[in-house]
């Protein structure tokens, strides 16, 4: 589909609650885009099209490299009636949201974020638009592990149509992030964003925001009357100057707040810059630890997550699978039995620390097993050439997987699954014979010592920067 003649959509990236956007490629100028389409039930009224334009030309004028810039607005003239899309830069990343599902930050990254988001906010707040829907998915980390936001200005644009069509003049956006004075409908300002700011920051410290609840009504109202509890509580490791931070904006009333977002970045600067950083430790080394504090720090020792996930359910089945390989004897040798054992008992005891690990030794030998009891083996089919180019197409796609694994954790339990699937196939082709199946337990070790390496350095990268956190001279950049 080709909207206004020259932007090309790709491929859907997601969904929000205001429409789907996708990746495209604007024909006129060669580049890639991302476009986001409205929905149709806010495309049909006419009031707030005109809105949308409106506050997508205001965005455009915004122009600082943590802002993803606005290339265009415009309407597609359709049947069903026009389908108003907004043109923005393509950001390469994952959203804060994605990578929450890995678990809460260490501690300088979680700062460092804040700080860039709240540039952004300084320079769009200087420009006199008010984001009004920070949240982690509006939130991109780039490759370069730089920071953009997203959607200025499309919050404004609904929040008013919403005014319009309910008459109460309550915000839409995530309950989670709504700051007291949405919720209530009444003036809001740039104040509304570092509300929302103490909310992002608790959750990229803690893994949640500081409301939940069973309904937006119950998230709302302790937004409006409960005190969040603080970070400390939940991660000791968190410094005392960075909870007094979340909880000043945090503040019910905007007063209460920090003035701008140039004074709370300073704020959290400072805790960086601090060289002796009072913490609210409750373990120091050699003390008795408390059970919640213990299993905490553990847990932040570790990086390990209890957290489900569906790239934690793919590794648990291939584990549980593994487990049956083993028990099923589909492989007709004495060891491969034990080693599928083996490798489904080790992936169950890695799967909360590493489920990358755990779905490179769960699934293996199930992939295994099942090359083995597939009609791909040379003895059937001989050296037929069709047969010989789909083993060599499937060692391809292995180290393609393989490579994607390691490049990407956002799918990487999905490469590694496609990895084994398609590199024991292609083994079994050229070493039919069960004799060889030691080729097969050398690479199950080989990735999974390769794997174990990975996230072993990655371990010690997150700590090294938790680590920094406490201790840098420098301000963050
Ligand atoms: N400029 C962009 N570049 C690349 N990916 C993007 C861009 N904008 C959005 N996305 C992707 O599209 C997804 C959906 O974005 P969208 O803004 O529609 O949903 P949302 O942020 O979850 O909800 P909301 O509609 O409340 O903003 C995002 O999570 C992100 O992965
Ligand atoms: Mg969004």
């Amino acid at each position: 589909m080709v909207l206004g003649g020259r932007y090309e959509l790709v491929e859907k990236l997601g969904q929000g609650g205001m429409g789907t956007v996708h990746r495209g490629v604007d024909q006129r100028l060669r580049r890639t885009v991302a476009v986001k389409l409205l929905s149709s039930a806010l495309a049909h009224d006419p009031q707030s099209r005109a809105r949308f334009r409106r506050e997508a030309h205001a965005a455009a004028a915004l122009n600082h490299p943590a802002v993803a810039t606005i290339h265009d607005v415009g309407e597609e003239s359709h049947p069903d009636g026009p389908w108003p899309y907004l043109v923005m830069e393509y950001v390469q990343g994952a959203t804060l949201a994605e990578a929450l599902r890995d678990g809460p930050l260490p501690v300088a990254d979680a700062v460092n974020v804040a700080c860039a988001v709240l540039d952004a906010l300084q320079h769009s707040h200087e420009c006199g638009i008010v984001h009004r829907d920070i949240k982690p998915s509006n939130i991109m980390l780039t490759g370069s592990d730089t920071v953009k936001v997203l959607d200025f200005g499309i919050a404004k644009a609904f929040t008013e149509t919403a005014t319009r069509i309910t008459g109460s003049g309550a915000a839409i956006g995530t309950p989670a992030y709504l700051s007291p004075e949405q919720i209530n409908g009444t003036e809001i300002d740039h104040r509304a964003d570092l509300y929302a700011m103490g909310c992002l920051l608790h959750e990229l410290l803690t893994g949640t925001p500081p409301f939940r609840g069973e309904s937006s009504f119950a998230i709302m109202h302790q937004h409006l009357f409960a005190a969040p509890e603080p970070v400390s509580r939940l991660r000791p490791q968190v410094p005392v100057a960075v909870e007094a931070v979340i909880l000043r904006a945090l503040g019910k009333d905007p007063e209460e707040r920090f003035a701008d977002a140039g004074e709370m970045r300073a704020a959290l600067a400072d805790v960086l810059i601090q060289t002796s950083m009072p913490t609210v430790q409750a373990t120091t080394p050699g003390s008795p630890v408390t059970r919640s504090g213990g299993r905490t720090a553990l847990r932040d020792t570790f990086r390990v997550s209890l957290r489900p996930s569906t790239d934690s359910a793919l590794a648990l089945l291939g584990c549980l699978l593994s487990l049956l390989c083993a028990r099923g004897r589909l492989v007709d040798t004495a060891h491969f039995g034990w080693v599928a054992m083996a490798a489904g008992v080790l992936g169950l005891v890695a799967l909360p620390w590493s489920t990358r690990l755990s779905c490179v030794v769960g699934w293996g030998p199930v992939a295994e097993a099942v090359a083995v009891n597939s009609e791909l083996r040379r003895a059937y089919v001989g050296w037929a050439y069709s047969y010989l180019a789909v083993a060599v197409l499937l060692a391809v796609a292995a180290v393609c997987c393989l490579v994607s694994a390691a490049r990407s954790k956002k799918r990487a339990a999905g490469s590694l699954v496609a990895f084994w699937f398609s590199a024991t196939a292609s083994i079994w082709y050229f070493l039919d014979d069960l004799h060889k199946l030691s080729v097969f337990y050398l690479l199950l070790s080989l990735v999974a010592m390769a794997t174990v390496s990975w996230e072993s350095v990655e371990l010690v990268r997150r700590q090294a920067l938790d680590g920094r956190a406490a201790r840098t001279p420098h301000p963050p950049a």
